[in-house]
C-alpha cells in the first residue's frame, strides 16, 4: 500500500466530484481525490475524516466521557484518582482544560502507542472488566476537545504521545500511523501547575486536598507508575462554568462508582475528596449515614435474587447470572424529615428506582416500568439493584459508550417474574401509608378549604337543606346521629368529642380514600353535611392534587412526594391558594350534588351523579396515563 504519497491531486470531475462541506478536513479531501482518481489503494478508514467523525460518539454529558477515564484508572488498579476540570480566567474564552490522573499501573512505551490507536486495547472483549471495546478513552477525550494528550510512566520514565484532530485533518497520507511515543524529562509545567495550584472551584480552598505543594514536590509525588490523560482547550462541554462541571461531575462519580469508593478507592475532583452515595441506602459507609441526625440510616431489604439466569441472547442456552435486590426506604422515618434533607441530602426524589451495576460500576440508574413500575409516589420509597457481569451486555443492551442499559425484554421478563410479587408489596405499604399520613396531615380542625367553604355559604344562593329538629327529642336523635357520623370520620389523633365539634361546626367535610376501584372523588350528603371523599390510588391524585399541593413547598418537579402535600391545605398566601381552589372545585361541585338531592329524584340523580363519577373517573385515568 503507498502511504508516502503526499503530492497534491488534480480534483477529479463529474460522478467522481466529492460534494464536502466547508469545514471538512484538507488532507482528507486531498486523499479522497487522489483515491479517486486513481481508484485504488483505499484505506479501510479514511484517517482524516473518521477521527473527526468520532468526535460525534454520543456522551450525553462531559461527566460521562469523563468517565471513560476514571474507568480506565481503576481498570489499571488505581487507588488515586484526580479529575480536574481547570478554568483559568487568564485564559482565552475562559476555555477549561480537562485533566485525569491516575496512579495505576501505567503503560510501557508500546502499549501506549497501542493504547492511543482507535481499537486498541489491552482488555478486547474481556467481559470481566470495565473496558472491552478499545475505544472509550480516544472517543470520550475527543468529545470534549480536539485534542487528547497521553503522559503515562513506570519506574518514573514519562512516556507521551498526543491525539491532535485537527493535525490528522491536515494529512495527506493515505494511511496514517502514530508517531512513536516521547520520552520526557517532566511533565509540562501546565500539567505540574494543575497538580499543585488550588483550582478556582470549590471556592472554599480547606475543601480542597492538593495533590503536591510546588512543582518540584509534583515529581516527587508521582508514583512509580501512573497516567495522565491531558485534554487542553475542550471546545465541547455540557456546561461553560468549571464550578458546574464539577458540582455534576460529583453528584454522578458518587454513585456510579459507590463500589470503588466503598472499598477504599481515593478520587477527587478538583481536589475535593468524594464521597459514595448509595441510592439504596444500604452500604454502611455511604455519605448518607453522616447526615446529622439521621436516626435510621438504612433502607430495608425486601429481598435479594443472587442468581436469576439470564440467557446471554435471546433463546440461547447459555445463561449468566444476575443479582438483584430490591429495598424499601425507611418511609416511616424519613418522611417527615426536613425537605432539605430529604431533597439535598438524602435525594429521595431523585429518580433512582432501578440502578443497573456493570462489574461494580453503575451504568444506568431511573425508572424501568416493567421492574419498578411507573414513577409515582407509590414507588418513590422502592429501590431495586440489579447487578450484572459484562457477558450479559447483550442481554442489557451496553453500548459502546456505556451509558445506559436498553435492556432486552426476556431479560427483564426473567427478572420481573422473581420480583414482581415483592414489589407490588412495596408500593402497596407505601400507598396505605400515604393515605395515612394525607389523612394525618389535614390536622386536627378544619382544612382551609372547608373553612372557607363554611363561610362562603352565607353568600350561596341555594342553602344547603339542613335537618330542623323541632322537639327537644328531635334534637337529642339528631344529636346521636351526628355524634355515630363523626365517629366514623373520626381522625387516627382525634378523641370522638374532637370529631364530633369538627363535624357539627362544619358543612364540608373532606376525607382521603385509597382504593384502586374506586371513582377519584365521591360525594355524600347527610344530616346536612357534605362528605367530599378524595381518592389516593387515583392518578387524579398523583398527577394534579398532589402535585398542586407540592407548589407549595417548592416541590412541583416532584410529584411523587406526599409528606407535605396536604399540610398545605393549611397556608393560604401564594401558591398554596391553588390546592385550596382546586379543593373548593370539589367542595363546590358536592355542594351541587347535595343541592340537586332533595325531593321525588334524588333517588334517581344520586344513580346519575354515581355513574357520572365513574365514568368520568374511567376516562380522567385513561387521559392522565398520556401524561
Ligand atoms: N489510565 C490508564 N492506565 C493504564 N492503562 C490505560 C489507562 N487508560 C487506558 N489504558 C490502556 O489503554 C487501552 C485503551 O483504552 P480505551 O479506554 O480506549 O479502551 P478499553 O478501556 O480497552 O475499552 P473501552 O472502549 O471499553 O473503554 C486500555 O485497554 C488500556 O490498556
Ligand atoms: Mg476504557
Amino acid at each position: 500500500m503507498d502511504t508516502t504519497k503526499t503530492q497534491d491531486s488534480a480534483e477529479p470531475e463529474g460522478e467522481f466530484s466529492p460534494q464536502w462541506g466547508e469545514s471538512a478536513p484538507k488532507g482528507g479531501r486531498t486523499v479522497l481525490n487522489r483515491v479517486l482518481r486513481e481508484g485504488n489503494n483505499v484505506p479501510l478508514f479514511l484517517g482524516q475524516t473518521f477521527v473527526n467523525s468520532l468526535r460525534d460518539v454520543g456522551y450525553s454529558n462531559t461527566t460521562s466521557a469523563v468517565c471513560e477515564h476514571v474507568d480506565n484508572a481503576i481498570q489499571a488498579g488505581a487507588t488515586e484518582i484526580r479529575v480536574y476540570f481547570s478554568q483559568d480566567r487568564g485564559k482565552e474564552g475562559n476555555a477549561i482544560d480537562v485533566l485525569v490522573y491516575d496512579n495505576g499501573k501505567g503503560m510501557a512505551p508500546h502499549v501506549l502507542q497501542v493504547a492511543m490507536s482507535f481499537g486498541g486495547s489491552m482488555y478486547y472483549q474481556n467481559r470481566a472488566g470495565i473496558g472491552r471495546f478499545g475505544v472509550g478513552m480516544k472517543t470520550a477525550a475527543l468529545s470534549m476537545g480536539p485534542v487528547l494528550e497521553l503522559y503515562s510512566w513506570q519506574d518514573r520514565a514519562i512516556y507521551t504521545m498526543t491525539l491532535d484532530v485537527n493535525e490528522i485533518g491536515a494529512s495527506r497520507l493515505n494511511v496514517i500511523l502514530l508517531p512513536e511515543p516521547r520520552l520526557l524529562d517532566n511533565l509540562p509545567s501546565q500539567i505540574s501547575t494543575i497538580l499543585c495550584k488550588p483550582m478556582s472551584y470549590p471556592k472554599d480552598a480547606s475543601q480542597q486536598d492538593v495533590f503536591a505543594s510546588d512543582e518540584d514536590d509534583v515529581a516527587e509525588r508521582l508514583f512509580e507508575t501512573g497516567t495522565i490523560v491531558f485534554i487542553p482547550d475542550c471546545d465541547r462541554l455540557t456546561h461553560k462554568k468549571a464550578q458546574t462541571l464539577v458540582d455534576h461531575a460529583t453528584r454522578e462519580m458518587a454513585r456510579i462508582y459507590r463500589k470503588s469508593l466503598g472499598s477504599g478507592l481515593n478520587l477527587y475532583i478538583n481536589n475535593r475528596r468524594i464521597e459514595a452515595f448509595d441510592p439504596t441506602y444500604w452500604m454502611p459507609n455511604a455519605r448518607h449515614v453522616r447526615i446529622p441526625d439521621l436516626i435510621e440510616t438504612r433502607s430495608r431489604l425486601i429481598n435479594s435474587w443472587p442468581d436469576i439466569q439470564i440467557p446471554l441472547l435471546d433463546g440461547s442456552s447459555e445463561t449468566a447470572p444476575v443479582s438483584v435486590r430490591l429495598y424499601m426506604l425507611p418511609i416511616e422515618a424519613w418522611s417527615g424529615l426536613p425537605r432539605k434533607v430529604q431533597k439535598n441530602d438524602l435525594q429521595i426524589f431523585e429518580d433512582h428506582l432501578v440502578s443497573f451495576v456493570r462489574n461494580g460500576r453503575e451504568v444506568h440508574i431511573g425508572t424501568v416500568k416493567e421492574l419498578s413500575g411507573g414513577r409515582h409516589g407509590d414507588s418513590a420509597w422502592l429501590r431495586i439493584q440489579v447487578d450484572f457481569g459484562g457477558e450479559l451486555d447483550e442481554a442489557f443492551g451496553v453500548a459502546m459508550n456505556k451509558q445506559g442499559v436498553r435492556p432486552k425484554k426476556y431479560a427483564l421478563d426473567a427478572i420481573r417474574e422473581a420480583i414482581r410479587g415483592d414489589v407490588a408489596r412495596i408500593r402497596e405499604k407505601t400507598a396505605a401509608f400515604r393515605a395515612e399520613h394525607a389523612r394525618k396531615a389535614s390536622k386536627a380542625g378544619l382544612t382551609e378549604a372547608e373553612r372557607r367553604a363554611n363561610e362562603a355559604d352565607a353568600f350561596q344562593g341555594k342553602p344547603i337543606p339542613q335537618p330542623a329538629p323541632s322537639t327537644d327529642e328531635e334534637r337529642v336523635v339528631l344529636e346521636q346521629n351526628l355524634r355515630h357520623f363523626a365517629i366514623g370520620l373520626k381522625r387516627d389523633e382525634e378523641t370522638d368529642e374532637q370529631a364530633y365539634e369538627r363535624i357539627r361546626t362544619s358543612t364540608y367535610i373532606t376525607v382521603f380514600k385509597h382504593d384502586e376501584f374506586w371513582p377519584f372523588y365521591h360525594v355524600e350528603s347527610k344530616l346536612g353535611k357534605i362528605v367530599l371523599t378524595i381518592n389516593s390510588a387515583h392518578p387524579f391524585f398523583s398527577k394534579l392534587y398532589e402535585p398542586l399541593a407540592g407548589l407549595v413547598s417548592g416541590s412541583a418537579t416532584e410529584p411523587d412526594d406526599l409528606s407535605e402535600s396536604v399540610d398545605a391545605t393549611a397556608e393560604t398566601g401564594g401558591s398554596g391558594r391553588l390546592v385550596v381552589a382546586l379543593q373548593m372545585l370539589l367542595l363546590s361541585l358536592a355542594r351541587a350534588q347535595s343541592q340537586m338531592l332533595v325531593g321525588d329524584e334524588a333517588e334517581q340523580r344520586q344513580m346519575v351523579f354515581d355513574t357520572l363519577g365513574r365514568e368520568w373517573s374511567g376516562n380522567l385515568k385513561t387521559q392522565l396515563q398520556m401524561l
